[in-house]
């Protein structure tokens, strides 16, 4: 076999179809744009729906790419060989263009060709037919005029060689999937690629898309005939490197490594294995959530609360191996590095990527430990084999921070359950008190005037390092007045303002917003804060310590508070007014949102 690592797979694969007339798409975000049903984009051909049931693509109707991918229904399961909750799948479709023929013999080229896999190591499955579709015995016979021995042709169900739609109705169709023998016995007479012993492992999986599941189950015929393919790049590497996991690649040892390095232990401990697995796992997939142009934080909710659940598993593991806090953002720079030029994005968004991961592991790690004695009272005080009631399930999650999957994991860890059901009650219950009280506090227009005074302060800051950057470092604040509906910053500064500057500073502003930075805070000395290069008055009325706010690389203030948690919550900034306030101050008004 070829020992290509990642970035050599990627490129071959770029190049096999380029050269049969393919269009190399680039990846699109792992949120998909119009599937509400799903959280993440699953498989290449997600974003790809409308064009495979007839819209006409721009780049035409032979494509290729490797697509981010999450798929977060095993997040237990990561920490052996081969869960994993981020993945790149190599893809190629046909639009409505070439169908089984081409697609098998290049499969079979790129294969015994490009990697270099020998034919005898290699096994197929085709579609064995029902009701809904027919036998795929032409796929077999091309298989077979391939070179592929009949005793390697496996026939097999819809279970098995059957795939899609993406959510619930859709593009669908028989599949050949191809699998590397991994040389071990069969573990019986009926053993096949369908069965999980591991002789089999599959490596890719051609999709003959032409149905469609309608939304009473049933299966009508698309308007075109598409070719449908997805490779695991995570998995092919290791296979072509005779490496036991995805693990053992380039695509983690960095990581891998600066696990070690921060934490003193190492990954072949098998004490440990699992351990830096899971860091190593999460961490990247956190990364490309974070990382992606339609980024998510951390919440309790949706995409945000699985962020969560990723960060926080990846949080107590770390304690497990003593890894110290702060370490997943140092993390995350490793995975930024490596992707560097294959997914500029994460560049991009980088100091938002560490900075929500800095942010969420200070929120937890607050507690982690609180959490975690109070557990542990819980699971003594009951026996093995006990339940947590959904009562205390509830106390762990609000006031410690405990997903609620952290919580059942850290139970069976004790030979316990958890009572779910109690815990949602719980949880409703809540939900309801806390509306009823967030409605009275509205009522009193408080609620919705702090928060909006906060998010106006929090664009002061903003404004006043956008117009240091225009203007230059003789801007200081002289003064600043917030009303629930604007603001109001008076500056040190010698002359009017001019239109253009002032634009120039909205549009930093509003870029600053439009980067979603996590506004963080820290306590230091005003020596520290001034070695750190904020702004703000460095007078003696501040204490021995100051508050600094944070708001990416654009802003680091001293500040007493409150302010927004998130750039991204003053959706958008507008200048209003500049005039003069007194001599050599100027003063501008402004609204957000
Ligand atoms: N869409 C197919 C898969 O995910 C290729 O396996």
């Amino acid at each position: 076999m070829n020992k290509f690592n990642s970035f050599e797979l990627r490129a071959q694969w770029f190049a096999f179809f380029k050269e049969r007339g393919h269009s190399i798409i680039p990846s699109s975000s792992v949120i998909p744009e119009n599937d509400p049903t799903v959280l993440f984009t699953t498989a290449g051909m997600h974003p790809l729906v409308p064009y495979l049931l007839g819209e006409k693509h721009p780049e035409g109707t032979r494509l290729a790419n490797v697509q981010k991918c999450i798929r977060t229904g095993d997040i237990d399961e990561v920490g052996d060989a081969t869960h994993l909750t981020f993945f790149e799948m190599l893809g190629n479709w046909s639009l409505g263009d070439y169908f089984k023929d081409d697609m098998i013999k290049w499969s079979y080229e790129f294969l015994t060709g490009t990697l270099g896999i020998p034919v005898r190591k290699l096994a197929v499955s085709v579609f064995e037919g029902d009701a809904d579709a027919p036998k795929d015995g032409e796929s077999a016979d091309i298989w077979q005029k391939c070179g592929i021995p009949k005793d390697r042709i496996f026939f097999l169900p819809k279970k098995h060689n059957w795939w899609g739609p993406a959510g619930l109705t859709g593009p669908c169709g028989p599949d050949t999937e191809m699998f590397i023998d991994t040389g071990k016995d069969a573990c019986g007479p009926e053993c096949s690629p369908a069965c999980s012993c591991g002789k089999y492992v599959e490596i890719w999986n051609d999709v003959f898309m032409q149905y469609n599941k309608n939304a009473d189950g049933g299966f009508s015929l698309l308007k075109q005939k598409n070719v449908d393919t997805g490779m695991g790049l995570e998995r092919t590497t290791a296979i072509l490197n005779g490496a036991s996991s995805a693990y053992d690649t380039d695509l983690f040892v960095p990581v891998i490594k600066k696990i070690e390095e921060l934490s003193g232990k190492r990954y072949a401990d098998k004490e440990y294995t699992r351990a830096f697995r899971i860091i190593a796992d999460h961490v990247r997939t956190s990364v490309f959530m974070i990382g992606d142009p339609r980024g998510i934080s951390p919440s309790n909710v949706d995409q945000g609360y699985i962020l969560r659940r990723l960060i926080r598993r990846a949080i107590r593991y770390g304690r497990l191996i003593e890894l110290s806090a702060g370490s997943l953002s140092e993390l995350a720079r490793a995975y930024v590095r490596q992707y560097e030029e294959v997914y500029p994005e994460l560049t991009v968004n980088a100091e938002r990527i560490y900075g929500e991961l800095k942010a969420e592991e200070e929120r937890f790690v607050r507690t982690l430990t609180i959490g975690l004695k109070e557990f542990e009272k819980v699971a003594a005080a009951l026996g093995t084999g006990a339940r947590i009631d959904g009562k205390t399930a509830f106390r762990l999650y609000d006031t410690f921070g405990f997903p609620i999957e952290m919580t059942e994991e850290l139970a069976l860890e004790r030979g316990l359950t958890v009572d779910t059901k109690g815990f949602g009650e719980a949880y409703a219950e809540h939900q309801q008190k806390s509306q009823a009280g967030a409605e009275q506090k509205f009522k009193g227009g408080l609620a919705d005037n702090g928060e909006a005074t906060a998010r106006l302060h929090t664009a002061t800051h903003l404004l006043q390092a956008a117009l240091r950057r225009v203007l230059g470092p003789e801007v200081a604040q002289r003064g600043s007045n917030i009303t629930a509906e604007r603001l109001r910053f008076d500056f040190s500064f010698g002359r009017k303002v001019e239109p253009a500057e002032l634009a120039e500073a909205e549009r930093l502003v509003n870029e600053a917003i439009k980067a979603g930075y996590p506004v963080t805070v820290a306590e230091m000395t005003v020596d520290e804060a001034k070695a750190q290069g904020a702004t703000g008055l460095f007078e003696s009325k501040y204490g021995e310590s100051v508050k600094v706010y944070t708001m990416g690389t654009f802003s680091k203030e001293i500040c007493g508070g409150p302010h927004a948690d998130n750039t991204a919550e003053l959706v958008s900034f507008k200048i209003q007014k500049e005039e003069s306030s007194s001599a050599g101050v100027r003063r501008i008004k402004a609204v957000i949102g």
